[in-house]
C-alpha cells in the first residue's frame, strides 16, 4: 500500500476518475435484471467498462509482478466478480508471454456494512488458515476501499503471517471526507461518495447478481433496508 498522495504522484495512475458531477448512464440505454426496476438510480459503470479496466490493471500488475509467484488473497464477498476477472486476464496475459505464472487463489470472508453504513465493528469471518501467505507475494484483491479502517485492518492482519510482499487492487476508491490512510496499489476507479451496487457488491446483500455497477435508488434502500 502506497501513501495517499505519494502513490498519485510516484505511482503508475490512481484509476480512472469520475467526478462528483457524473450522474450515470439512464436505465433505459441497458438491461439488468428485471427484479430491481425501480431499486436503481443509474448505471454508474457499466460492465464492459469494468472489464475493460480490470484488463489494464491486470498488464500493470503482470509488469510489476509477472516474474514472481502469487498469492491472490481474495476479499469475500464483495470482491469475488473482480478477483475472478482479474485471475482470468491475468492467466491469459501469461499464456501470452513466456514467463509461467504460478498462481493460487486464497479467500478471507469481511463483514463491516449494515445498510449502506459502515459499522465500527470489522468481523474477520472464517476463510482459510492464512500461514500460506508465509514468505509469499500477496496480491489483496478488494472490491471497494472508502474510509481505508477496513483495509488497514486487513493490512495488519495479513502482516502478522510475514508475507515476503504485499500488494493491493482495488477496483473501486470512494473519496470520502475523512480520506483513506492508504490506497491500494493498483485502483481501477475513483468515485464520489455515493453508494453502489453491482458487481458483486451489495446492499444487505442484495444486488450482487447486478453486472453493472449501479447507484441504488431511495425505494431499493427502502425496500432491503433490515
Ligand atoms: N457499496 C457496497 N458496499 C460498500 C460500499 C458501496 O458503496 N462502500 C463500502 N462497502
Ligand atoms: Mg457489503
Amino acid at each position: 500500500m502506497a501513501d495517499g498522495v505519494a502513490s498519485k504522484t510516484a505511482g503508475r495512475d490512481g484509476g480512472i476518475v469520475i467526478e462528483d458531477d457524473w450522474p450515470g448512464y439512464s436505465l433505459d440505454l441497458f438491461t439488468y435484471p428485471e427484479h430491481y426496476c425501480g431499486d436503481l438510480e443509474s448505471v454508474y459503470i457499466p460492465h464492459g467498462v469494468i472489464m475493460d479496466r480490470t484488463e489494464r490493471l491486470a498488464r500493470n500488475i503482470m509488469e510489476d509482478i509477472g516474474d514472481h509467484d502469487i498469492v491472490v488473497l481474495c476479499v469475500l464477498k464483495g470482491g469475488y466478480k473482480f478477483c475472478a476477472d482479474l485471475v482470468e486476464f491475468i492467466k491469459a496475459l501469461s499464456r501470452n508471454s513466456n514467463r509461467s505464472l504460478l498462481m493460487r487463489v486464497d479467500f478471507i470472508r469481511l463483514k463491516s456494512y449494515l445498510n449502506d453504513h459502515s459499522t465500527e465493528d470489522l468481523h474477520i469471518l472464517g476463510g482459510e488458515d492464512l500461514s500460506v501467505l508465509t514468505g509469499k507475494n500477496v496480491l489483496i484483491v478488494e472490491a471497494i476501499v472508502d474510509t481505508g479502517k477496513t483495509m488497514n485492518t486487513l493490512l495488519k492482519h495479513v502482516e502478522t503471517f510475514k508475507p515476503k510482499m504485499i500488494k493491493v487492487a482495488g477496483l473501486l476508491v470512494k473519496r470520502v471526507p475523512n480520506g483513506v490512510g492508504s490506497l491500494p496499489d493498483y485502483v481501477g476507479f475513483e468515485i464520489p461518495n455515493r453508494f453502489v451496487v453491482g458487481y458483486a457488491l451489495d446492499y444487505n446483500e442484495y444486488f450482487r447478481d447486478l453486472n453493472h455497477i449501479c447507484v441504488i435508488s431511495e425505494q431499493g434502500k427502502m425496500k432491503y433496508k433490515v
